[in-house]
């Protein structure tokens, strides 16, 4: 008898994907509060043989699996946090907790690292390597959950390859989205103080007016992106509050701005608050304002090793066909996962999750999101052969 194939194997687990993940998406936790989700998932692992269950930090779960045959360490990542949003979708396993939802996916990243899990713990003896599963606290909130796991904890001593998905609305369901090289963007923070010098609405030249001084420093740093950095690099620089003011007839004293600037270069990532604060502090100097500015540095970019996103691709092919593979397009969100990258080579990658039917076309991060469960199966294939085969040939 021919044993059954992976597909077949991960078809007949789909209630039980299926399961998890609604049970995840009914119980949603925020960043660094995942104490019921980090419970339900370490009694679900443990209800699998063969696999070594902890908690590296209060709210992460780590499964390790020791194959029956040498090989290479392997970690695998899937993010577990939800946001706070209030859920606005109406099938019966929405949210039960006002305010918060799982609107980015990471319920379904955890029932497939959950499936996959599964898969492997049936088959250890012929497992090669160590597989590490992560399932990892904190994506949505700085510093990250993954920046803690790696800096405080062992969990990526002696891993060779690291690998983790996205579910995107962006791709239909079925497909699988890899991309080497520059992948995803560094999320930095702006944050800037201008301190003129209030007085009467009536009396501007008593002044120096905070408002007008930001609005030309919100129109100016777009020329940090335009003429100081080369058009074939990519650098986004968006001011998204400009706080001033009390009433109609009155200058502030001062005006806060707080922005976001994002980048695939970590060349371009540190000369970017040199370029601005020039900017800044030319426009202040000449209208006679102070500024403070704080600049913030989120999660590095995430930048595919080469091979490893091959490997990846590879993989999806062999599963899915080549119709079904599709070169991931970079964007400018940001993504906790280069943290592992910073240890080891590795790469992200997504997996389709939108459709017609399930009406998963929303937008990440929107009060309608939710996913064609089909991608749970995807997501489960991909992860499973990677594991296998990464830590075969590493
Ligand atoms: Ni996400």
């Amino acid at each position: 008898m021919t044993p059954p194939t992976t597909e077949a194997r991960v078809s007949a687990l789909r209630p039980q994907l299926e399961a998890w993940r609604r049970h995840l998406h009914m119980h949603p936790e925020l960043s660094f509060e995942e104490h019921e989700t980090a419970a339900y998932i370490e009694a679900e692992l443990k209800k699998m043989p063969g696999l070594s269950v902890t908690r590296p930090t209060a709210t992460s779960v780590l499964a390790v699996l020791r194959g029956g045959k040498p090989g290479k360490r392997v970690l695998l990542r899937a993010d577990i946090d939800a946001l706070p949003i209030h859920e606005e979708n109406t099938f019966e396993f929405k949210s039960k907790r006002d305010g918060v939802m799982h609107a980015c996916g990471h319920d379904g990243h955890t029932a497939i690292l959950l499936g996959t899990a599964k898969l492997l713990s049936e088959d250890a003896a012929n497992v090669a390597g160590e597989i590490r599963m992560i399932f990892q606290h904190a994506e949505e909130n700085g510093p990250g959950g993954a920046e803690e796991l790696v800096t405080q904890t062992p969990l990526m001593d002696g891993v060779d390859v690291a690998t983790g998905l996205h579910l995107s609305s962006g791709l239909p369901a079925g497909k699988v989205g890899i991309r080497a090289g520059a992948f995803m963007a560094s999320p930095d923070m702006l944050t800037l103080k201008i301190i003129g010098k209030g007085g009467h609405g009536a009396q501007p030249e008593q002044t120096i007016d905070p408002i007008a001084i930001g609005a030309q420093i919100v129109s100016n740093l777009q020329h940090v992106v335009s003429r100081n950095v080369s058009a074939l690099e990519s650098l986004v620089v968006s001011i998204t509050q400009f706080h001033a003011g009390t009433t109609h007839n009155v200058i502030p004293d001062t005006a806060e701005l707080v922005g976001t600037v994002r980048c695939f270069s970590p060349e371009l990532r540190q000369r970017a608050p040199q370029l601005i604060e020039r900017v800044v502090k030319g426009i202040c100097e000449a209208h006679g304002a102070r500024y403070e500015m704080n600049y913030d540095f989120g999660y590095r970019p995430v930048i595919n090793t080469d091979w490893v996103a091959q490997t990846l691709r590879d993989i999806a092919v062999a599963e899915f066909g080549e119709g079904d593979v599709v070169e991931a397009p970079q964007w400018m969100g940001g993504e906790d996962f280069s943290a592992y990258l910073e240890k080891a080579p590795g790469a992200y990658f997504n997996v389709g999750s939108a459709s017609d039917e399930a009406d998963s076309h929303w937008p990440h991060h929107h009060p309608r999101f939710t996913l064609d469960e089909l991608s749970l199966e995807t997501g489960v294939r991909m992860m499973y052969a990677a594991a296998q085969r990464l830590a075969a040939e590493g």
